[in-house]
């Protein structure tokens, strides 16, 4: 995978799954990180295919429990983030995934305190030696591209330190939060101090913090040198921010996530989650629609919610003519739905 010049979706936890990532690739991310999961969570998984969604599954072992789906279609872009403290099991988790994804990314900036406890996250800033220990690892072992995503150390000297030692160990591409462990989401991002990390390294740095507008992928990449660019919060509220068209209205944008987590059976929990993030931003929770989406048990209520019950019963029947039938491919029949 190419990593120069690409408009990237950040990985966002219960946010980046299938639907929202497929979302923000038809808008015009070049790059779809999923969420973080967590390296001890994925081995205890299995692969699946799944021939009645058309997709791929990685299932854990004894349950129903759909820990990463991922689709064909989406092969050349996704990126499967880790969250890990341990080179070997990063190792076998990446190998059970790595011949359905595009590259293999390693969290390293994450503060919430489940992550620094576990040693994971940007507990990893502070371990150079460990840092080099999973990434050499990883880079040894697949053949597909390996990165990281941090965030800035105290000074701006040792996040450029940090960063010459991560390009040494064979990454493709670094991502830099512009923020501090400490930094909250309000705080704004420190687009000059990544823009000392690109002066000083030769692989792409992917610029991440506060890009809203389409404009400003432009301004980030002037601002940092770096030649691409990644967007979480930006893309959460309107994935359609990818689009150099502009902006299509938030309720277009959410109506076709709804059919989209529809068509690719997405875990109601996620899709609740996403709707309620983008609801908060334009409207409030307080209104009908918010307290419907916070009502809805499964995604046949959030169709009824959204009045995509013939959608969601259109995609029900197709699927079981496809279970049926032998010689379609379900995911052609998934793409037919696509639009
Ligand atoms: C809902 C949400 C979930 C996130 N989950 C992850 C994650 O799983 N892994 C990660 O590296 N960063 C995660 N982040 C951080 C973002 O990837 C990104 O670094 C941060 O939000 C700054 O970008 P922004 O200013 O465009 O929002 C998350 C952010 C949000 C808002």
């Amino acid at each position: 995978m190419e990593y120069r010049d690409k408009l990237v979706l950040a990985p966002m936890v219960r946010v980046g799954t299938l639907p929202f990532r497929l979302l923000a690739a038809e808008y015009g991310a070049d790059i779809t990180y999923g969420e973080e999961i967590i390296d001890h969570k994925l081995v205890k998984c299995e692969r699946k295919v799944n021939e009645y969604i058309g997709c791929t599954d990685f299932v854990e072992k004894g349950t129903d429990l759909v820990v990463f789906r991922t689709c064909p279609l989406e092969k050349s872009q996704v990126v499967f983030q880790i969250g890990t403290s341990d080179a070997v099991r990063a190792l076998t988790a990446a190998q059970l995934v790595c011949k359905d994804v595009a590259a293999i990314d390693i969290n390293m900036g994450c503060p919430k305190s489940f992550s620094i406890s576990g040693g994971m996250g940007a507990a990893l800033l502070s371990k150079p030696e460990l840092i080099h220990d999973i990434l050499t690892t990883l880079k040894r072992n697949l053949d597909i591209p390996i990165t990281c995503k941090i965030r800035l150390l105290k000074s701006s000297q040792d996040t450029v330190e940090l960063a010459r030692r991560i390009e040494k160990t064979g990454v493709s591409a670094l991502a830099v939060h512009g923020r501090r462990v400490a930094d909250r989401p309000r705080d704004p991002a420190k687009w000059s101090e990544i823009a000392n990390v690109v002066s000083s390294l030769s692989i792409p740095v992917i610029a991440n913090g506060d890009v809203f507008e389409y404009d400003d992928f432009k301004r980030i990449k002037v601002a940092t040198g770096a030649s691409s660019v990644m967007v979480a919060r930006g893309a959460l509220w309107n994935a359609s921010i990818f689009s150099p068209e502009g902006k299509l209205h938030w309720e277009e944008v959410k109506r076709e996530y709804v059919r989209k987590s529809i068509l690719w059976d997405n875990d109601v929990k996620s899709t609740k989650h996403t709707l309620k993030e983008m609801i908060m931003h334009y409207s409030s929770l307080e209104l009908p629609e918010g307290k419907g989406v916070i009502k809805s048990e499964n995604l046949a209520d959030i169709a009824k919610l959204y009045g995509e019950e013939k959608y969601y019963k259109l995609v029900n029947a197709n699927r079981s003519f496809v279970n049926g039938s032998t010689e379609n491919s379900l995911s052609c029949q998934s793409n037919s739905l696509l639009t």
